[in-house]
């Protein structure tokens, strides 16, 4: 093994395809705020806290809400977004995620998850991934957010070991700047335009491999 040790990995767009039902959440507030809210308008709102995509989105529909209004309107948004969950199966983990989680197991990196999310939890569960994970770092966890280092270095601490030893893999741009923020190694997941600033850019874990961790 060379100086990596630790893989950490964002959860929604990397491990799980749950930007739909973000999408899908969000667009019903939209309309029910009266006005359309895009599929291009959702990419501003990937790796985003709950209540800073409110805010994009508020701005977006050009309306000015209290701050009373603001929780409420985050609280219908996530029920919507819970119900969607809820239906997960274990067929919508992402292409390769749980085959690259066996091949570093095996290898005997650990791994810790590292997402903004409050639901994180429910949805490893639903999904029959939360047993891959030697630390789970959520957005019940974090103070701040990405492109904060935050998630991050908390998921180095619990697995015990240094921010250079680790590798996070991400699709969001602000998780590609918290990984660096942090001083880790970074795989985007996604895009090459718009996660440039990555080590390493792969459409999915399912072109993720042990020989290319261990060059990165
Ligand atoms: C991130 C998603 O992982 O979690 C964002 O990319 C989302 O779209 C954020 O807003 C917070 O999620 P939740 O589940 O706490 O509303
Ligand atoms: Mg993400």
């Amino acid at each position: 093994m060379g100086t990596i040790k630790a893989c950490i990995f964002d959860l929604d767009g990397v491990v799980v395809d749950t930007a739909k039902y973000h999408y899908k959440a969000w667009k019903k507030l939209g309309a029910e705020l009266g006005f359309d809210f895009t599929l291009e308008d959702n990419e501003r709102l990937k790796g985003v806290s709950r209540m800073d995509s409110l805010n994009i989105l508020l701005e977006i529909g050009k309306i000015t809400l209290t701050q009373d209004e603001k929780e409420f309107y985050a609280d219908k948004k996530n029920n919507w977004y819970k119900a969607f969950i809820e239906q997960m199966q274990p067929d919508e983990v992402l292409p390769g995620a749980e085959a690259f989680f066996k091949a570093i197991k095996n290898d005997g990196y650990k791994m810790a998850l590292g997402s903004a999310s409050k639901n994180a939890v429910p949805i490893l569960e639903k999904t029959n991934l939360l047993h891959w994970f030697d630390a789970v770092i959520d957005g019940t966890k974090t103070q701040t957010a990405k492109p904060n280092p935050e998630v991050f270095l908390l998921g180095a601490k619990a697995l015990g070991f240094t921010p250079a030893e680790c590798v996070v893999f991400e699709d969001a741009e602000a998780g590609v700047e918290a990984a660096i923020n942090a001083g880790m190694k970074c795989v985007g997941i996604g895009s090459p335009k718009l996660l440039a600033k990555a080590n390493l850019v792969i459409e999915g874990l399912h072109q993720m491999t042990l020989d290319k961790l261990k060059h990165i």
